[in-house]
């Protein structure tokens, strides 16, 4: 177990994503049904949101469905749906109170009227709040999302010499968004999956064999303490101490 000094943490990360990945393994390896892994990859949620809170992240996306997600059978894509709305009934007024404000990464077109609702009144409802960002991958795509913006600028009428990667970067869900400094993927797989494939492109990974629904407040912890032990050079050469 890594000591809990403040020391590990003197960097915390500004904006932390995570692939929430192994529910369906959590489930099997106990014998229960692979919905039963979601549901309980939904209870660690309030801790893992409180813990970033707690040690002082500004912006929390968490990959929720993918746009590849669809190829489910479609009663498992169904219980997450049915999930999903549970878990902004029950959450929300809690979320609202401990303010943290819901933003959403993915396109709405293809969820149904009362959980597409939902998401926007939650939205809404909490748009003012500053404790932490959280933003919902909830149908999303990383080249989706690519090509929404590319449509985006072409309906736009942007001159080619003005799309330059800060522009570009308007046209994305995270708009208003510093890219994730650390992305943690649970359940031992070791790929992006389509997550934040343009944003991502310097942040730090962190990857656990931990399945989603067991991963919590320590795990997180350990993540943190594994990004301040790495040295992010941008392509530089690496800071000379004595100089
Ligand atoms: C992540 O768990 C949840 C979603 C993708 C919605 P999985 O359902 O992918 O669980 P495994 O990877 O099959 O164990
Ligand atoms: C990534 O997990 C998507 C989410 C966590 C929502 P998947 O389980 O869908 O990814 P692959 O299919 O193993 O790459
Ligand atoms: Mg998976």
């Amino acid at each position: 177990m890594i000591e809990e000094s403040p020391e590990n943490l003197a960097k915390i990360p500004t904006h932390v994503a995570i692939i929430m990945d192994g529910n369906g393994r959590w489930a099997l390896e106990k014998g229960l049904p692979r919905f039963a892994g979601h549901k309980a990859g939904t209870e660690n949620l309030r801790e893992v949101i409180e813990a970033s809170v707690e040690f002082g992240i500004q912006y929390l996306t968490i990959y929720a469905f993918s746009t590849e997600n669809w190829k489910r059978p479609q009663d498992e894509i169904q219980g997450l749906m049915r999930i999903f709305k549970t878990m902004l009934d029950r959450e929300l007024n809690n979320l609202h109170e401990n303010g943290v404000q819901l933003r959403h990464f993915g396109c709405l077109d293809r969820i149904d009227e009362v959980l597409k609702r939902k998401v926007i009144e939650a939205i809404e409802l909490t748009k003012d709040n500053q404790t932490l960002i959280l933003n919902v991958a909830f149908n999303y795509g990383g080249r989706d999302e690519i090509l929404r913006a590319v449509q985006g600028i072409v309906k736009d009428g942007l001159p080619a010499e003005e799309v330059d990667e800060k522009t570009f970067s308007k046209y994305l869900y995270s708009a208003n968004c510093p890219d994730p400094d650390l992305i943690i993927r649970t359940s031992g797989e070791y790929r992006c999956s389509n997550f934040l494939i343009w944003q991502g492109a310097y942040s730090e990974w962190y990857f656990t064999p931990t399945y989603w629904p067991d991963f919590g407040k320590e795990e997180l912890h350990q993540a943190l303490t594994a990004y301040n032990q790495r040295e992010r050079r941008y392509g530089e050469v690496k800071k000379d101490p004595d100089k």
